[in-house]
């Protein structure tokens, strides 16, 4: 495989034809032993997790399910940023896509990021990724609705890339997202998160909104999402000031 390279971020690409949760499967395999640079990749996924205790199930080659396991980071910004590297990395994919081939790709080009990690077409849900740490790295998982038709959809809030009228082939998807997901864990590495916030608010579709946000402590907050900060918090300007969220708040977008 191509995308498997000497002194490359990616080791081997599994594929399995169907399981519950591929995020589970590798955080296993992880456990065995496996080293990072893994990439798992389910055909059908039955019971699929998200964040915030959400579910993502794949029918049989209707979309994308996969995760990979990248290796640990000592320093906590970087740690922090993974999951919105990996937000990076499937919506600049998308728009590379949309560019190569131009006409018939719809509203593809569209993608953007409701913070922290959602995929987002218009104001619906394209893909969804949720990364979680284990002893030897951290596991993340991303989920994209490819050909699902519209009575398939999970909600009603959810889209596809069929219905957004950009049909496309889930494997240079893959590869795509890949490709992208390597360049810009590189970019972290080496240049730290400064170019990859630059990235990532160009690509926010959440910032400028105003925003409900729900607290853990059973509050809500109401302001305008005006900024990511050097952590990946984002920040809601109120009338008592500014708040710093972390990606377990409940954001919605009013
Ligand atoms: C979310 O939007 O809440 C995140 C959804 C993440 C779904 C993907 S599908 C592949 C991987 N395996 C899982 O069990 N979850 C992620």
């Amino acid at each position: 495989h191509a995308l498997v390279r000497p002194g490359g971020l990616w080791r081997e690409i599994r594929v399995v034809e169907e399981t519950g949760s591929t995020n589970v499967d590798l955080a296993d395999l992880a456990r065995e032993g496996a080293e990072p640079g893994l990439v798992l990749v389910a055909e059908a996924q039955t019971s699929g997790r998200g964040r915030m205790g959400r579910t993502w199930s794949a029918p049989p080659r209707s979309g994308l399910a996969f995760s990979v396991l990248l290796p640990q980071e000592e320093s906590v910004t970087r740690l922090g940023w993974l999951p919105l590297v990996a937000g990076i990395a499937v919506v600049s994919a998308l728009r590379g896509f949309a560019e190569v081939e131009g006409v018939g790709r719809g509203r593809m080009a569209e993608a953007a990021l409701k913070w922290p990690n959602d995929v987002l077409i218009g104001d619906r849900k394209l893909a969804g990724i949720l990364a979680q740490r284990v002893e030897t790295g951290v596991v993340v998982g991303i989920g994209l609705n490819v050909s699902l038709r519209a009575d398939e959809l999970p909600v009603p809030t959810a889209t596809s890339l069929a219905i957004e009228e950009a049909p496309a082939d889930r494997d240079p998807l893959l590869r795509a997202i890949l490709r992208a997901l390597e360049a810009r864990h590189e970019e972290l590495r080496t240049g730290g998160e400064s170019p990859l916030r630059e990235a990532y608010r160009a690509m926010c579709a959440t910032l400028g909104r105003r925003v409900r946000v729900e607290l853990p402590d059973g509050s809500t907050l109401i302001g305008e999402a005006v900024d990511v900060e050097e952590a990946g918090r984002l920040v809601v300007r109120a009338d008592d000031g500014e708040h710093l969220l972390n990606a377990g708040d409940v954001v919605h977008v009013r």
